[in-house]
């Protein structure tokens, strides 16, 4: 399927997103294996999530939907996982692949993970390689999916210094701590998002955090408890965007995740010039929330700080769309990372951006972006959910009709995304695959 947008600006409304796709996959993966009933309000009914979902009901565990954000799970404690009775597909989620393979390389049964074309290209070394350091016996397609692990390993806790910033692996090394002898202590060379080691601590784990380290002791239980997930700010990020090239627009987003080893997406658009306001900050649970106000804005690029990358590591298509409707040259340095996500992320956007007429040069870890106009035309989201978000709010601001070929993915984290821009503003298409407008 492909969107068709019309040259369209957002209007001033107040808004939602839908729930945070890092914290429901760890909601789910944690409440399944704890003692007792964990209930996940505000969980993010998008395709990757639902992939974990079904995971975990695939090894047994009871997860009632209450409705499609609501579900109650009777957590099968840290024993009570069941074997497969086939692969375990995990669709397009690097997340739910990395994190499951901690979480399962130290259980009694063989199981293999797999997932779509996009997920079988991505590495799986980075995690497969400390997890072996620790015991577990994997087998891989030459460092990619699928990935078979091989039960009944004894596994220890490691002491182990990231060789990347990933929250991905560093979560992975966590849950398979929770079933090592022994403590596992993780260095991370950048502050990655910590969601998982609030939601360890929540349950009742003894998870420390001193200059870099994280440390979590040895035979930990995890008890259920109550999971509030707030809005996505991956998400939000694509309606601030469309907000502050809009004409004369505030628009307030409602509920959103502003834990601030996420936030970073709104230090590099405030640094940009973007009115961005955070109101009614909370914490009901363990991660902190906030209703976000945004203007219209002015922007005007520069240098980005290469120390902001990992706390905004997936808004960076947002960021290169912000740089091209900016004045002057914004320059990105230190994301070599977004070579390797769902898609190629800096290829991605310079394409697409190249195509509506913005000048962009690329580097192997970095891109300058020279800001410019958007002109009309026909783009790829390379199958990347976050790219043809991106690119949608491009296409807004554009002189001309821009359609971005090959959105379907846009269901794994945003589901409802064309409705919801629809009626804020956006002029835009829903187009059976390779339709000529
Ligand atoms: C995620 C971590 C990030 C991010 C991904 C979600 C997570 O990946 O890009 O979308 O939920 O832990 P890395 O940790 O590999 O950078």
């Amino acid at each position: 399927m492909d969107f068709l947008v019309n040259p369209s600006l957002l209007h001033s409304a107040t808004v939602a997103v839908p729930g945070d796709k890092s914290i429901s996959h760890r909601a789910l993966m944690l409440g399944s294996i704890a003692e007792g009933s964990t209930k996940i309000t505000g969980f993010l009914a998008g395709e990757d999530c639902l992939a974990t979902l079904a995971a975990f009901r695939a090894m047994g565990v009871r997860i009632d939907a209450r409705d499609s954000t609501t579900l109650l799970i009777d957590g099968a404690g840290r024993g009570g996982l069941l074997k497969p009775g086939s692969d375990l597909d995990l669709g397009n989620s690097g997340t739910a692949m990395r994190l499951m393979c901690g979480l399962l390389a130290g259980q009694a049964f063989d199981c293999t993970l797999k997932g779509d074309a996009s997920l079988s290209t991505r590495p799986m070394n980075r995690v497969v390689d400390p997890l072996v350091k620790m015991g577990a016996r994997i087998d891989s397609n030459s460092g990619k999916p699928p990935l078979t692990l091989y039960g009944g390993q004894t596994l220890r806790g490691i002491e182990y210094r990231l060789p990347v910033a990933s929250a991905q692996v560093k979560s992975c090394l966590l849950l398979a701590g929770l079933y090592a002898q022994g403590e596992t202590r993780i260095f991370e060379p950048a502050i990655t998002r910590d969601h998982t080691e609030r939601m360890l601590r929540a349950m009742g784990a003894d998870v420390e955090t001193t200059s870099g380290w994280i440390q979590l002791a040895a035979s930990q239980l995890l008890t259920g408890t109550a999971i509030e997930v707030p809005g996505d700010l991956s998400s939000a990020a694509f309606i601030m965007l469309a907000a502050l090239l809009a004409d004369d627009a505030e628009v307030l987003i409602e509920g959103v995740g502003v834990n601030p080893t996420r936030s970073g997406v709104i230090d590099v658009l405030r640094g940009m010039g973007a009115d961005i306001e955070l109101l009614n900050c909370r914490e009901p649970g363990f991660e902190p929330i906030a209703d976000i106000r945004v203007r219209s804005s002015r922007l005007v690029g520069g240098p980005v700080d290469p120390g902001l990358v990992s706390l905004a590591i997936d808004e960076f298509p947002v960021l290169f769309v912000a740089a091209a409707a900016a004045s002057g040259v914004t320059r990105f340095s230190g994301i070599g990372e977004l070579r390797v996500k769902e898609s190629d992320r800096i290829a991605a956007m310079a394409s697409g951006l190249r195509t509506m007429g913005i000048q962009v040069d690329e580097t192997a870890d970095g891109a300058t972006v020279v800001g410019g106009t958007f002109a009309g035309g026909e783009v790829d989201s390379y199958g990347d959910h976050r790219i043809a978000m991106a690119l949608t709010i491009a296409a807004m601001s554009a002189s001309g009709p821009v359609t971005i070929r090959d959105v379907d993915t846009v269901a794994t984290s945003y589901p409802g995304f064309a409705d919801q821009m629809t009626e804020i503003g956006a002029s835009l298409r829903i187009l059976p695959a390779g339709a000529t407008a």
